[in-house]
Parts: C-alpha cells; structure tokens; sequence
C-alpha cells in the first residue's frame, strides 16, 4: 500500500491529476500494491475565499507522506507571482525538494521541431537545482534610502544580508541570487551519481563568464565533485550555448546540471524539443523526505473544465512517481502505455489526435490491465 498526497489545484490541474490517478491505480492493479489518495484543497479557489496559500496544517499533513502527486497552479483572477511563490516554490522549499528532475526524451512516435532528429538522438535528463539561485526571493525595490534586513532560513544554512542602500536613480530593484557549497554540492553529485546508470557524461549550466561569484562556486563544486568520478566524463557550456546545442546536437547530451533559474529557461525548450510542453513531466525531489511529481506545464485556465487538456505529462509525472516509491516495474509499464497511446493515435488535440483528457487516462489503463 503506498500513500499519496494529491493536489489537483488550478485550471486543468484536477482533471489531468484525474486522469493520471486512474493509470497509477491500472499499475497498481497489475503489479499488486494499492494507492490511498488524500486530496488536498490547495489552490486559488481556496486562496480567494479565505486567503490562504499553504496553511501550517496543509504543511504537517503533507509532511507525513513520500510523495505528492501536483497538477497545475496558476489563476487569472490573481496577481501572478502570488500562487507561484506561496503554493508551487513553498512546497519546494518546505520540503528541501533540491533536485528538480527534468527528463527530455522524445518517446516514438513523437514530432518534434527539429528537423532529422529521432527519438535515440533526444533523450537526455535536466537534473535542476531547485532551492537555490534567483528563485531564493530576496530583494527589494526602493527610491532614494532604504536599510533592508534580507534572510534566507533553511535547513541546510541559514544567511543574512544586512544592506544599507542609498541611490540617486529614480527608482532601483535588485535580487540576490544565492550559491552555496552545500546547495551545489548535493545536486551535482546527484548528477553524477545518475550519469554512472546512464552514459556516463555530466554536462554543468553556468554563467560564470558574467556573474562569475555565484556561478564561479557552481562551477568549482561541479570540478571537485567531477573529480570524484574519475570514470564520468564533464564538460561546461554556458547557458546561452547550451540552447544553441540542444537544438543542433540533443544527442551530445546525457544528464546536464543546473542552477535554478537557468534550468527552468532551459526545460522549457528541452520540453518543445522533446514533443511539447503536453509531454515533459517533472519530478522535485526530496530523496530522504517529502517529494513532488508534476507536469511542467502550467494550469492552462482556458481549457478548465472542458476535459481537452493533454494528460501525458501528468501521467509521465505519475510514472516518476512510482519509481521513486519503488515500483520500477509499474513506473516503467506506465511509460510503455503512453507511448501506446501515442502509437495508436490515442492523443488529444494537441497532438493531432481528438481523444479528451478522461479518455487518454482510461485507454492507457485499460492498455496496462490488459497487457
Ligand atoms: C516551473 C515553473 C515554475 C518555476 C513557476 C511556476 C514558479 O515555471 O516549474 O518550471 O519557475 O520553477
Ligand atoms: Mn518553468
């Protein structure tokens, strides 16, 4: 028996989250364990009755599970940044969910863009630190004077930035971005630690041509820890060429480590590369706590409701899910029904085909009960 949080949240998050339950439970069927869903009411709807994002409760309640099963956040009746940052990037940071895994794989059967490439040229793995970086939310905008504690309070470290600002611009905004050697350190061994199933090669993200403080630490721990494994091979591109080469040469790749802000950029494009954003599911994880498994996509709200959404991410989502609980066998027969599913044109609009969300979900669990 395996228990899962569920957060369906905003737009068409709890119909693809729907969809996705019914193939986990068909795996589940077929390789004999049960899931016990607990649903949680996180999201706009609540968040505009009664002001609440992520409560202490929702926090102590999800805390007791290995993993949550996340569909989309995201609202046209709220401020953007507002759900993002309360509810999405909370749950990440709460939780210590430092690895942000990101598989780019065109499953056959799958059109991509780039012109004469087949699904053995992409299949790579985005491993995205998700903690650290710009996305730690310290910052402030000002005119003229401003004394600004600015904290960041984690597990793992705790800093302060005690700033005395004084300009003469008309109005002035900064951010911190923040690196740290325990940050890096952990996420790039997981990198390379996962390059030793794969091809064994780890490519670094950076910037340290530019913003070379906090991408110099990024790239000196990346150096050390590659030193480690002598057997992986290791290379740097800086991020405006790795876009570049993820579009002529996908296949150069097997597993590339980033920092936060540039891995989110950059699977945005290994998603469209790969078949689209209705295809690139994610997985945050925690590997001694609580972890998260969602679409990359958003919560699209024009298709609310109206069961046309593309499931596939969210199911992929699921299948990382169930590898993480364990379930190898039933994560990896998941996969195998979604690229039937696309083998016989069982697809959504999207991706040319008319089938609706629910239908997706149920062909591909009657594909696992009868295969
Ligand atoms: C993602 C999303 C999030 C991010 C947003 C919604 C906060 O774009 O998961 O890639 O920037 O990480
Ligand atoms: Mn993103």
């Amino acid at each position: 028996m395996h228990k899962v949080a569920v957060i369906g949240g905003d737009g068409i998050g709890p119909e693809i989250i729907d969809s996705g339950k019914i193939v986990l439970e068909a795996a589940g069927e077929k390789f004999g364990f049960d899931i016990e869903w607990t649903g949680f009411d996180i999201g706009a709807d609540r968040y505009l009755a009664t002001g609440e994002l992520l409560t202490e409760d929702d926090l102590k309640e999800l805390e007791k599970f290995q993993a949550i099963y996340f569909g989309a956040i995201g609202d046209d009746r709220v401020k953007p940044g507002i759900l993002e940052k309360g509810i999405l990037l909370n749950l990440r940071f709460y939780f210590d969910q430092y690895i942000n895994l990101r598989p780019i794989r065109m499953l056959a059967g799958v059109e991509t863009p780039l012109a004469n490439k087949k699904p053995e040229d992409i299949d790579f793995v985005v491993v995205r630190e998700n903690t650290e970086d710009f996305y730690v939310g310290i910052g402030s905008r000002l005119k003229g004077h401003e004394k600004k504690m600015l904290e960041v309070n984690r597990d793992l470290y705790s800093v302060k930035f005690g700033l005395d600002v004084e300009t003469d611009s008309d109005e002035l905004a900064y951010q911190i971005g923040v690196i740290s050697r325990e940050g890096a350190s952990r996420v790039i061994s997981y990198a390379f630690d996962m390059a030793q199933d794969r091809k064994k090669k780890v490519t670094s993200v950076d910037k340290a041509n530019v913003l070379s403080d906090v991408y110099g630490l990024w790239r000196d721990v990346f150096l050390e820890t590659a030193e480690k494994y002598p057997g992986t091979s290791h290379e740097f591109t800086f991020v405006d060429a790795i876009t570049m080469w993820f579009v002529k040469n996908p296949e150069w790749f097997d597993v590339v480590v980033t920092p936060n802000m540039f891995g989110d950029i950059i699977t945005d494009l290994g998603a469209m590369i790969q078949g689209g954003l209705g295809l690139a599911p994610g997985g945050n994880i925690n590997p001694e706590g609580t972890s998260m498994f969602e679409p990359i996509h958003g919560s699209a709200p024009k298709y609310k409701g109206q069961n046309v959404a593309n499931p596939l991410a969210t199911i992929w989502a699921g299948s990382m899910l169930l590898e993480h609980l364990g379930e190898k066998e039933a994560a990896d027969r998941v996969l195998q029904g979604i690229e039937a599913s696309i083998r016989e044109k069982n697809v959504t609009k999207d991706m040319g085909g008319s089938a609706s969300t629910s239908g997706v979900g149920d062909w591909i669990a009657r594909w696992i009960s009868d295969s």
